[in-house]
């Protein structure tokens, strides 16, 4: 059976007025996918990357990497999910930004019933990733002082709640005081204002000297070497985005100069690539919700139709906490 539904599709790279609310046919699900009806669809910087052609891919496409809904087709080979499941995803093929669409149900688990379809599609993408980051990357034990930029943003106010449930001091970066404010009740352990403030001589000041074995940069190019002067000998610079603009032309030289540093840049596909790593990331994430230790902070909503504006509010640093495009 094939429906059509509404959907933001781009024909070529630009500004947000290249996002088009057009018609799509969403055909019957293939073997491993399944079909889902949407209710949320979260919003992520890596949209914005996709939209200008930063992280290329063959136009036309649509956009978008997480959403909630409820299956209402599903593929002759999938096992897991049967029609009327409530769901969400936070990794699918681009193309999120949609009222229904087809995707691998390798990519898709089940939503507690105690989390809404908005708080799914507001947590998936962002809270998977932090998983991996605070859990994967570089383990974290508790007890650690980290280094954790944009600490009011989608990703950010996650990691705040997360580090505090592990015991581990969260020192964040924020563009403004009420920001900073945010971070911190989310439980962030100091803010510094890095529009104002020196982040290295603050983080000497906060780890009486000795600097921090992790940082986790999404700000990317303004921040870089600051992050690489925050940490100790041999510490982990975790560097998972480009806010700012990639971070580009390093000379490795200066890992050495600066104490034989670590670096890495993850993405979450490859720590998500099956259903048993998804499921197991997202049990893990959906457990902390239940206990009560991380809360999904949704700063904004738009339409769907509105999701040039959206992008734009991201972009822009004006939105805090998670921001996800509402359908009817
Ligand atoms: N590698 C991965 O697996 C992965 C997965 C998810 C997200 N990410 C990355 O994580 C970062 C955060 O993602 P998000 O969706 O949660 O976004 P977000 O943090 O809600 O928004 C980005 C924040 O970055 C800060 N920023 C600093 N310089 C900026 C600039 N020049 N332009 C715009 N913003 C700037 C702003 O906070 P202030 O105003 O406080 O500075 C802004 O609010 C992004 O870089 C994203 O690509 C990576």
């Amino acid at each position: 059976m094939k429906t059509q539904v509404k959907a933001i599709r781009i024909e070529e790279h630009g500004g947000p007025e290249v996002l088009k609310l057009v018609t799509v046919d969403v055909p019957a699900p293939q073997d491993s996918e399944v079909t889902i009806r949407q209710k949320a669809v979260g919003l992520n910087f890596i949209d914005i990357y996709f939209r200008t052609g930063l992280y290329p891919h063959p136009l036309p496409h649509g956009l978008g990497f997480e959403a909630s809904g409820v299956v209402e087709a599903v593929g002759s080979g999938v096992k897991h999910l049967k029609v009327g499941d409530r769901v969400a995803y936070g990794q699918s093929p681009l193309g999120a930004y949609a009222e229904a669409r087809n995707v691998p149900a390798n990519q898709v688990v089940k939503i507690p019933r105690n989390v809404s379809f908005e708080q799914a599609a507001a947590l998936m993408l962002k809270g998977l990733t932090v998983q991996y980051l605070f859990r994967q990357t570089y383990r974290l034990q508790g007890g650690e002082t980290i280094l954790f930029h944009a600490a009011a943003g989608g990703v950010g106010l996650i990691a705040c709640q997360w580090a505090k449930a592990l015991g581990v001091k969260l020192i964040g970066t924020a563009s403004t005081p009420e920001k900073a404010a945010l971070a911190k009740a989310n439980g962030a352990w100091e803010v510094i204002d890095y529009s104002k403030e020196n982040v290295v001589e603050r983080v000497k000041e906060l780890t009486d000297g000795k600097k921090v074995p992790v940082v986790y940069d999404g700000v990317g190019k303004d921040t870089w070497l600051t992050s690489l002067d925050c940490l100790e000998p041999r510490g982990l610079m975790v560097s998972f985005g480009n806010a700012s603009g990639p971070v580009e032309g390093v000379n490795l030289g200066i890992l050495a100069s600066k104490g034989s540093l670590f670096v890495t840049r993850p993405s979450l596909g490859a720590h998500v690539a099956t259903l048993e790593k998804m499921q197991a990331s997202a049990d893990e994430l959906f457990g902390l919700v239940s206990k009560k230790k991380i809360s999904i902070n949704i700063g904004q909503r738009f339409a769907l139709a509105d999701a040039g504006e959206a992008q734009t509010a991201l972009a822009g640093r004006k939105t805090t906490g998670a921001t996800i495009l509402t359908l009817d």
